[in-house]
């Protein structure tokens, strides 16, 4: 599968920027109180006479505590100093897009700048590099979290109430997405794909979100009769046909997608069958029903596989 990084110390965003410069803050005041306590603990271990009570004092007070108080509330007051930065909200026009944690994938809404939903698309975000995005993180069941380590901080998303994230992704690239919070049985396959792209690019791929299914290179009839006759569209919509279910990922321009299975998988058409036939065996907890049925019936499972992969 492709790679896609997921790392806080190889920061791409403006707030994971300030994420790793504490963390390389605490870890050097980590190592300077650990070198003082050890070189003290070394010093007492080898040199075996006695001191001046006034020495073993200023030792005691200055290495037990002096020190320790110092480093250690530098350190906090540069913490607390970054946290209004994290915070501080989107500026106006900003790209919004509300995220909902399901059980266990992600609902991704683009927002209009009236709040209206532009379009819909699953566990896959795309951004445009260079610019403050705002999300609005809801939940549609139990507690999840929004998390993409090389871009910033975590933020939990609650049912019956909205949270908000700025983030400001700095670098194009490919990241990784992940829930962050214990949610059930398939946790931790529930994962995304973050693309931040040129804004050219990232216009392009917003305008043919928002259109209705292309289907290319060709409509495949049979393999449309499968999606139907096997009932998909009671849980997932594909815009521009009549299928509009909304239990499940909207499946518009599926095959534009770079992962199936919130993030588990590489779009491609073994992967596809797999999760389609032993979804079960894939990913346990999974609501979406496996079709194991069309193991015996491969000239419909084909069709249907060729159909979703053709949505772009
Ligand atoms: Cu959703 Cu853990």
């Amino acid at each position: 599968m492709d790679h896609a990084s997921h790392s806080t110390l190889n920061p791409a965003g403006a707030a994971a920027e300030q994420i790793s410069q504490l963390f390389y803050w605490m870890l050097a005041g980590g190592i300077v109180i650990w070198g003082v306590v050890v070189g003290l603990a070394v010093y007492a271990i080898f040199v075996r006479k006695e001191h001046p009570l006034r020495m073993t004092r200023a030792l005691v007070i200055g290495g037990g505590a002096v020190i320790p108080t110092v480093t250690l509330s530098g350190l906090m007051a540069y913490s607390l100093s970054i946290m209004p930065e994290l915070h501080r909200p989107a500026p106006d026009g900003s790209l919004t897009i509300r995220v909902s944690g399901v059980r266990w994938w992600w609902r991704v809404e683009y927002l209009t700048d009236d709040g209206e939903v532009e379009f819909e698309t699953a566990n896959e975000i795309r951004l445009p590099v260079d610019r403050p995005v705002e999300f609005k993180l809801v939940s549609e069941d139990v507690i999840h979290a929004f998390w993409i380590p090389a871009l910033g901080g975590k933020m939990d998303m609650i049912p019956g109430r909205e949270n908000r994230l700025r983030l400001d992704p700095t670098k194009v690239g490919t990241y990784g997405g992940v829930c962050a919070e214990y949610c059930g049985t398939a946790h931790a396959q529930m994962m995304f794909r973050v693309i931040v792209s040129d804004e050219q690019e990232f216009d392009a791929w917003r305008r043919q979100q928002r259109s209705d299914a292309i289907i290319e290179p060709a409509p495949n009839p049979f393999g449309r009769q499968v999606f139907w006759r096997r009932g998909c569209p009671a849980c997932h919509t594909i815009r521009g046909t009549e299928a509009d279910g909304s239990v499940g990922p909207d499946l518009t321009h599926f095959g534009s997608r770079m992962t199936i299975g919130a993030g588990i998988l590489p779009n491609e058409s073994d992967a596809l069958k797999r999760w389609i036939v032993r979804t079960h065996r894939v990913k346990p907890g999974v609501e979406m029903p496996g079709f194991e049925s069309l193991i015996n019936a491969p000239e419909e499972l084909d069709a249907l596989v060729a159909y979703l992969e053709a949505l772009r």
